[in-house]
């Protein structure tokens, strides 16, 4: 029985030798084997918390209880989570091929702990923590947890994670900087996201617009898959981008 799945990454790996700008774009998926739940579907974050946690106004309102929430879900969950084969691959693609950078919606700094160094996080990043008041940023290893809500020490405002919560505006730099890049890859690959939230959302189907041939890695097809990819590998990140270095790779070994 012919495999789809080889047939279709042997087309990837084609693109991705031809490729003269490489972009990825992650979302939760990539992160599953890595031990942190994506936001929707089974078992979903959002299946299991109310994401008013994660408004402003409740926020500010309910400090203490904001916080708790957010600790148990990007500080127990996230706090151990260890970058994983995806990562890694992404990583390599970077040094041996031509990925120029990786627009990722996650927070949970995986990218830079598997060892990529362009990665544009339109998101934001949970291990930076800011405060409310003066805008001062801490490393999350400075903040005490166990005393919630945490506070500024040089003004006493309130502290939040530096990722954005819903309402909020996309980080300039990010935002700039991923636009940039959905107008010059010619291979994008789409890894781990269901395209359910804007305006990040835009971001592949501008480099569509643009002529890039689009690869997806989902388990599940996705708004994408029924839209724009042209060459859609289902699987599980992990296994996917094992498969798609070892092609790659052993090319060149
Ligand atoms: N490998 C690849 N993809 C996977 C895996 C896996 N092992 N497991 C699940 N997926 C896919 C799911 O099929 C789904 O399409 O990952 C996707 C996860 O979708 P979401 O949970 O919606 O995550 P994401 O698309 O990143 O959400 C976007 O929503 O709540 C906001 O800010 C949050 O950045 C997040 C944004």
């Amino acid at each position: 029985m012919i495999d789809l799945l080889e047939i279709n990454l042997k087309k990837a790996t084609n693109a991705i030798l031809n490729a003269k700008h490489i972009t990825a774009f992650t979302g939760a998926g990539i992160s599953v084997e890595s031990g942190i739940p994506s936001y929707r579907g089974k078992d979903g974050l959002w299946t299991k918390y109310d994401t008013k946690v994660l408004e402003l106004n409740y926020f500010h309102e309910n400090p203490k209880e904001a916080w708790e929430t957010i600790r148990k879900i990007f500080y127990e969950y996230f706090g151990n989570a260890k970058a994983n084969a995806a990562h890694f691959a992404l990583a390599k693609m970077e040094k041996e091929s031509n990925l120029k950078a990786i627009i990722t919606q996650n927070i949970d700094n995986l990218h830079y702990e598997a060892g990529s160094k362009t990665v544009f996080e339109f998101h934001g990043n949970s291990k930076v923590m800011l405060c409310t008041k003066c805008a001062k940023k801490y490393k999350v290893e400075q903040i005490d947890l166990n005393k919630l809500p945490p506070k500024c020490d040089s003004c006493g405002g309130l502290l939040k994670p530096d990722f954005i919560f819903f309402g909020e505006g996309i980080p300039q730099e990010a935002y700039k900087n991923s636009f940039a890049e959905a107008e010059e890859a010619d291979v994008f690959l789409l890894i781990g996201t269901t395209g359910l939230v804007q305006p990040a959302a835009s971001i592949p189907v501008k480099a569509k617009q643009n002529g890039a041939v689009i690869v997806e890695i989902n388990p599940e097809r996705t708004v994408f898959t029924e839209g724009i990819t042209d060459i859609f590998l289902r699987g599980k990140a992990g296994e996917v981008m094992t498969k798609l270095s070892e092609l790659l790779y052993q090319n060149f070994s």
